[in-house]
């Protein structure tokens, strides 16, 4: 039987009930497959690698080893969230590693996109194979992964490739421990509920892999982008204030590299525009502009640019896709 199919007879997991079903199977499963051996985990704090550290953390506990890598180019509080669930609250032995600087002076100058995505890309493998390479060196033979079913059904039709081994080098093996593997997202969502994960963790929007790198437009600087993370907490903590936070599937902030005048204290004020985006789609293929009220909008620019350095103006992305993508990039 192939282990990547999944069973016409599997129920969909809707309900508390059958994520708990699912959870003591998956539990039986993880401990028959690991024994008393240990098992890393790549911990970026999104939905799928959350789920699945807390399904291990509830099978093996102090068995399992998180490594979280901070690439500075995560959203406000993300990486502290990250430390203090896993790490603190659920007691995961959680190895937290900051390469802000590794990653920043890695893109200091570079402009072109697909190099930002190539260089982020790359060295989060480095760092993270680091890790994994003194782990295995310690007798860790497995590897966690939050592969989900879309995952392995795109790999199968080609349209994107899924790494199996966690993308890592050559030397380092490991057997693969993929307890969601089968599960659609909203049922990796309720499961993730059901664990007892944070109701903002499990329902997180999604954020691309290279994180704000790509929202900060052109060639990242240190300034520029903690500008632009000020201001994403400020739409975001207004959207979830308003009640937007369950209408639009995705929000945030871009900020290109191009300044212009403004006026702060009666003096001139030279700062980068925050641009919003708010969207609503099914599949991400396509996508619309969702309606903010004008109150809102003047409210969140006021913040931001009151409370933001570097940045006197606000604009608001009305592009539906096509022709716009999601991300500014
Ligand atoms: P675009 O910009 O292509 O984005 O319209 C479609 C959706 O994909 C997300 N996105 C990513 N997700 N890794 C991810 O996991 C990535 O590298 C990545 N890049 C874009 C984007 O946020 C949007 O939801």
């Amino acid at each position: 039987m192939d282990t990547n199919v999944r069973p016409e007879s599997m129920q969909r997991i809707t309900t508390k009930e059958l994520a708990d079903a699912f959870i003591e199977e998956q539990v039986k499963a993880v401990r028959e497959q690991v024994g008393d051996k240990k098992v890393l985990l790549a911990l970026s704090g999104g939905v799928d690698s959350s789920v699945v550290a807390a399904l291990l953390i509830k099978a093996i506990g102090r068995q399992l080893v998180c490594v979280h890598v901070n690439h500075g180019l995560m959203r406000k509080n993300e990486s502290e969230q990250v430390v203090e669930v896993f790490g603190k609250e659920m007691d995961c032995e959680l190895i937290y590693v900051d390469a802000t600087d590794r990653f920043l002076d890695k893109l200091a100058g570079v402009s072109d996109p697909e190099r930002k995505r190539k260089i982020i890309g790359g060295e989060f493998i480095e760092v993270f194979a680091d890790e994994a390479r003194k782990l295995s060196s310690e007798g860790v033979e497995f590897l966690g992964q939050g592969t989900i079913y879309p995952d392995i059904l795109e790999s199968k039709s080609g349209v994107k490739s899924h790494h199996n081994d966690g993308g890592l080098p050559e030397d380092l093996k490991f057997e693969l421990v993929e307890p969601v593997k089968l599960l659609f997202k909203d049922e990796v969502r309720v499961v993730g509920e059901a664990l007892g994960l944070p109701h903002a963790m499990v329902y997180r929007q999604p954020f691309p892999g290279p994180g704000l790198g790509v929202r900060c437009l052109g060639a990242i600087t240190r300034d520029r982008l903690h500008a632009l993370r000020e201001a994403d907490a400020i739409l975001r903590e207004e959207f979830d204030k308003n009640g937007l936070a369950e209408k639009v599937w995705q929000y945030f902030i871009a900020v290109p590299d191009v300044t212009s005048v403004g006026v702060r204290d009666n003096k001139r004020y030279e700062g980068w525009p925050a641009i919003i985006r708010a969207v609503n789609t099914v599949d991400a293929m396509t996508a619309t502009i969702e309606e903010i009220p004008y109150e809102i909008l003047h409210h969140i620019t006021d913040r931001i640019t009151h409370e933001v350095e570097g940045i006197n103006r606000v604009l608001l992305d009305l592009t539906p896709k096509p022709i716009g993508t999601i991300e500014w990039e």
